[in-house]
């Protein structure tokens, strides 16, 4: 086959078949196709788009480049989660370890913050000692022992993906829905988990702005996922507002505990039930009582496990920034709107986030907000805390929270967190 006729077949919209659409993936993965013509064909398929049996062999030829895990001898249903990512989304935390405590197995193959979005490892890695590599066989054994694992994704999973996702980053060719969907599905069913329950963000801080186009990306992701035999269901959830009240890596552990030991803020109870239940149903348990076990904080025990398994901690202080700055409302009413993209973007810049894949993150950097939209306030009240070590970072901050909150007369509409369910 030609890479150049398989560029002009989706440049001209037409569809590309089978064997060919195998072929470019892997000689692509090979160095036989040239990152130039990966990239226009990925910009074809940006804009002309690919059918769902075009998707279907793109992820599974990506599938098809590198390992394929099983944890079929382990005796227990695994059932793992996926966020499309957001601003202050530590669900993973508090989630695995209340599903694993009814006995479940969750593999939660995690990744890295890139830009305004936080990453589930760099989070982890604020507590003292705990490391995110394991081998497959540590994988396999704290499945066994613990049933809760969050680590990296090993370097063997669809190594296509990590090839393409780098050029697509680089390209303008992140946002296509048939490249996201295989990017995340490969690496998911090439993992080996019995069941997936997919959470796919709509609003400013997510990748999706528009719940349409989020219902799209989620429904061809469940195609993917129940046509290679794994049960995958989603929920479209909202975005539009960071989650919780800490924004960062260490702040968010610590909320994480607190969700945990039975407290927390609403809404991260809220989805952190939501997607429990859609875990537990998928894995045969859907009366698990999932409120109860999370109010009366029996999955800390779990937490602990599976931190300590990792070499992590869980007791040891976790990182405290060296300075602060109290932002403070100049009037009273009630706060109208806190945006997330700002949010995440206001924190990446006090160091909690990265540029480039490579940079470090700062542990102890973030955003504690004090109250949320439709909380009401006094003049001089205060909003929100930043934290840094370099007091030069807030003036940067700032100027990204410039208008990304209000103050009004009324409280707004409360809007639902959990939009719909896509089977
Ligand atoms: N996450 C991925 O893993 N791949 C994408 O394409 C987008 C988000």
């Amino acid at each position: 086959f030609d890479a150049v006729d398989v560029i002009r077949a989706k440049r001209d919209g037409g569809a590309v078949p089978e064997a060919e659409l195998r072929w470019m993936v892997d000689a692509y993965t090979r160095g036989y196709v040239a990152d130039a013509q990966m990239a226009a064909f990925a910009m074809a398929v940006l804009l002309n788009g690919m059918d769902r049996d075009e998707i279907r062999v793109l992820t599974e030829a990506m599938i098809a480049s590198g390992e394929r895990m099983s944890f079929a001898g382990l005796g227990k249903r695994t059932v793992d989660k996926h966020s499309t990512g957001g601003v202050g989304d530590k669900i993973t935390l508090p989630l695995a370890p209340l599903v694993a405590s009814f006995g479940v197995a969750v593999p939660q193959l995690s990744g890295r913050g890139l830009g305004h979005t936080g990453g589930t490892l760099d989070k982890l890695e604020s507590i003292p000692g705990w490391r995110a590599a394991l081998s497959n066989d540590e994988l396999t054994t704290q499945l066994r022992d613990v049933g809760a694992v969050v680590c990296a994704a090993g370097s063997g999973l669809a190594p296509a993906d990590k090839k393409l996702y780098a050029l697509r980053d680089v390209t303008g060719t992140v946002e296509a829905i048939p490249l996201i969907a295989s990017s995340i599905m490969s690496k998911k069913i090439a993992e080996g988990t019995d069941a997936l329950v997919l959470d796919v963000k709509f609003g400013s801080g997510a990748f999706m702005r528009e719940p349409e186009r989020a219902r799209e990306l989620a429904r061809t992701m469940v195609a993917l996922g129940t046509d290679s035999g794994v049960a995958t269901t989603a929920l479209l959830t909202n975005m539009e507002t960071p989650l919780g009240f800490a924004i960062g890596n260490a702040n968010e552990v610590r909320e994480s505990v607190e969700v945990l030991a039975g407290g927390g803020p609403a809404d991260i109870v809220e989805l952190t039930l939501a997607l429990a239940r859609e875990m537990l149903a998928l894995a045969g348990l859907p009366d698990a009582d999932v409120e109860g076990t999370l109010r009366e904080g029996r999955a800390m025990d779990s937490w602990r496990s599976m931190i300590r398994a990792q070499g992590g901690d869980p007791d040891a202080a976790l990182p405290v920034a060296r300075e602060t700055h109290v932002v403070t409302a100049p009037r009273a009413g009630y706060i109208t709107r806190m945006d997330a993209l700002s949010f995440g973007v206001a924190a990446w810049r006090l160091g909690a986030g990265r540029a480039r894949a490579q940079d470090p993150v700062i542990h102890a950097a973030g955003i504690d907000l004090h109250v949320k939209p439709g909380d009401a306030v006094v003049a001089g009240a205060p909003v929100m805390t930043l934290s840094a070590d370099d007091p030069a970072r807030f003036a940067r901050a700032l100027d990204a929270l410039g208008s990304a909150w209000d103050i009004g007369e009324t409280p707004p509409d409360s809007v639902p967190l959990v939009l719909e369910r896509v089977t």
